[in-house]
């Protein structure tokens, strides 16, 4: 493949200082002021017809994004570990949207085999279209500090936050309707997680990746282990639009900082807990829950990636998107090379072949189709 375009180095220079700038806006200023911070306004639309599918969305940002679609008359399909809680979940979207259709399915994202049931179940019940998918469910630690993995041998929550984007979004892009939406909810944690272009490219079961942003191959703090997934949704965020560019497709993937929001984030087990020492990011979080917004408030620049029917908004997908706006990242200094590593790292972890550059392409215009690719990702 011929090598993109380098960034000439003063461009790369002033994108790290506006990189830096706005990482020190976003984490001192917008997460500790979020709750003095204006309201974003959400134009309601009309989403008869629509279905979207939220993952984690029997609480928090989860459930504060289904109620505004609710709201704009969106078939709700809240997907949650837990049924009860759901139920409980939609009670309460009701008295917002008492004509809402709300359906309710189980899933816990902490396993590959979870979610390819999930998404098999979700095609021998009928195979819906799907205009929205949400990608929300997330967690802070592991259920208790002392644990690393998860049951198939990843880092818990590179399988919980990510993993299961990735199975998820390969096993259910055949349901997708035109135009559809992919959204995760990344973090603030984007600006602070890292990787380095030494990971592996083989899967690295039961052992923690030191090019994944821990530099000595131990089980780092879980804020940072949690700042990298919410990094890696951004890239896959990204990978998806080049991928889609290129076979011309017109679905549009976004990942977004919903800032600093009221949850039970937390107070889940392995946050609530922390102690300064132990982990101060989450510490400092965890005790000045206080000042954080409301997730109906957090939720929104969400709620409108999922439905702006706006060229300009659906052509940034793969930035990161913050309050309503695009915003400087380190991701914006990843280069393709990386960010193709990255997808086929992912790729051998959830057990696919998803090709992220098509086929037909890697053979035309030269050897690899390089010269064709670069063309068509400027
Ligand atoms: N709150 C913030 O300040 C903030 C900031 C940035 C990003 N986020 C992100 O926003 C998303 C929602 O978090 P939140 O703040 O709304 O926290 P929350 O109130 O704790 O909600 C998290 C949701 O994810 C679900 N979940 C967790 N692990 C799951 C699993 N293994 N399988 C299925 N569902 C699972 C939870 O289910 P249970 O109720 O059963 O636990 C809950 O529904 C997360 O991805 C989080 O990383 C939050």
């Amino acid at each position: 493949m011929e090598p993109e375009k380098k960034m000439g180095f003063l461009k790369r220079a002033k994108t790290k200082t506006a990189i830096q700038i706005n990482s020190v806006m976003a984490l001192v200023v917008r997460t500790l002021l979020a709750k003095y911070l204006s309201h974003q306004k959400l134009e309601k639309l009309d989403l008869t017809g629509k279905n979207a599918i939220i993952t984690g969305s029997n609480t928090g940002l989860g459930k504060a994004m289904a109620t505004h679609l609710a709201e704009m008359n969106a078939t709700i399909y809240l997907v949650c570990r837990n049924l009860e809680k759901a139920e409980v979940a939609k009670a309460d979207i009701l008295k917002s949207a008492p004509n809402a259709t709300i359906h309710l399915l189980q899933l816990d994202t902490s396993t590959l085999e979870n979610c390819r049931k999930f998404c098999e179940k979700w095609e021998t019940d009928g195979g819906k279209p799907i205009d929205i998918l949400m990608h929300n469910a997330g967690v802070g630690s592991a259920p208790t500090r002392e644990q690393t993995f998860g049951p198939d041998g990843f880092e818990y929550l590179y399988m919980t936050n990510l993993l299961s984007n990735i199975l998820m979004t390969y096993m259910l892009e055949k349901f997708f309707a035109p135009n559809a939406r992919v959204i995760m909810t990344s973090s603030p944690g984007c600006y602070v997680g890292g990787i380095s272009s030494q990971f592996e490219t083989q899967s690295t079961k039961q052992s923690i990746e030191k090019g994944f942003n821990y530099p000595d191959g131990q089980k780092p703090q879980n804020s940072i282990l949690y700042s990298n997934t919410k990094l890696m949704q951004l890239c896959f965020a990204k990978n998806l639009m080049r991928k889609w560019k290129l076979e011309g497709k017109d679905y549009v993937a976004h990942a977004y900082n919903p800032g600093y929001a009221a949850s039970e984030f937390f107070n889940k087990d392995g946050v609530h807990d922390t102690k300064r020492k132990m982990d101060p990011i989450w510490w400092i979080l965890k005790n000045g829950v206080n000042l954080a917004m409301p997730s109906s408030e957090g939720c929104k620049t969400g709620v409108m990636l999922a439905t702006s029917q706006s060229k300009k908004v659906a052509a940034t997908g793969g930035r990161l998107w913050e309050r309503m706006k695009t915003r400087t990242c380190i991701i914006d200094l990843y280069d393709n090379k990386l960010l193709d590593k990255l997808w086929t790292r992912w790729c051998l972890d959830v057990g696919i072949q998803w090709d992220l550059i098509p086929k037909e392409l890697l053979s035309e215009g030269s050897v690899d189709g390089g010269s064709t690719i670069a063309t068509m990702e400027k």
